[in-house]
């Protein structure tokens, strides 16, 4: 709480500091962000987060593109509660790629082609092919403001004009101690630690974030977490009841984190939900 206040109360803000390695290509970065993601790591709960959420943008029979799918531990649970739909993961990393194949073959989830391509810009795709587009914790590894709208203009593009998006990422904090705070917290190796401080520097901040998605038009809804920026959703303001089937395989997914995980995940329910952003259902 200490952190989010003087976050919030200072005038003074970090700049802008891009990745260091934008196409996350090392054996030991690729390994090191899986494995954070898989269902006993740290992301865990916040993968279950984001997919519950994302699944309340997606409609039965949905073609959906998920720009920068990395490892597709969060592609494979979105996959895996909503399997009544086609998924494409598409990554500019051959290693990434290599470890989202693994990730789902492991996780017997068949609804998902995995393409190897570049998120700014999306030859490969047909105009109006797509009915939903995500985008989870990628966007800062875009090398600019300029690289941001052109990826969000390509976005744009694939939708169909009634197209549904979801895009998550984090906001730039101000302070370099609330990004070490941040970066510090969830207690894993080294490599992870530097690479989540990287990210948190790299992120844009949420009036550019604001900026680049002007042309996914005017249905959109942001929720930003309380006093201090750490996430940010651009979502479609679109919203599918969750079915009773999903909330269970929902509920079953939460039953296997750990205590740990359990607490973090309703801690970023509860950081959102004082921000007026709700989950979809009632998880009780
Ligand atoms: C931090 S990972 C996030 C992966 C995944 N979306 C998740 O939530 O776990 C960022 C991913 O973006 C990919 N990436 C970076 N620049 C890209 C680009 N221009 N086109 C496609 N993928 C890109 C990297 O290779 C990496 O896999």
């Amino acid at each position: 709480m200490f952190h989010l206040l003087r976050e919030r109360m200072s005038w003074r803000r970090q700049p802008r500091v891009p990745e260091p390695d934008l196409v996350m290509e090392s054996v030991a970065q690729t390994f090191s962000f899986s494995h954070a993601g898989e269902e006993g790591g740290v992301l865990a709960f916040l993968y279950l987060y984001n997919a519950l959420q994302i699944s309340s943008v997606l409609q039965p029979g949905d073609r959906v593109l998920d720009l920068a799918c990395g490892p597709a531990n969060q592609l494979m649970q979105i996959a895996r509660l909503n399997p009544d739909m086609r998924f494409v993961g598409l990554d500019a990393s051959p290693a990434m790629l290599q470890c989202a194949q693994s990730t789902l073959e492991r996780a017997h989830v068949s609804n998902v082609e995995l393409v190897q391509g570049d998120m700014t810009r999306l030859a490969a795709l047909e105009d109006g092919s797509m009915d939903c587009v995500i985008c989870t914790m990628s966007l800062h590894h875009l090398p600019d403001q300029a690289t941001l709208c052109t990826t969000l203009r390509e976005m744009r593009r694939v939708l169909k004009p009634q197209g549904r998006f979801y895009l998550v990422d984090f906001g730039r904090l101000k302070l370099l101690s609330t990004q070490r705070f941040f970066a510090n917290d969830l207690r894993q190796s080294a490599q992870f630690t530097e690479d989540y401080f990287n990210s948190l520097r790299a992120a844009f901040s949420v009036e550019e974030l604001s900026a680049a998605v002007v042309p996914l038009g005017p249905q959109l809804q942001r929720h930003v977490t309380l006093l201090a920026p750490f996430i940010v959703v651009f979502r479609s303001a679109f919203q599918r009841p969750i079915d009773p089937q999903t909330l269970q395989r929902v509920k079953d997914a939460f039953a296997k984190l750990s205590a740990t995980q359990q607490d973090n995940f309703r801690g970023v329910v509860s950081w959102f939900r004082i921000s007026g952003y709700a989950l979809p259902c009632d998880m009780d």
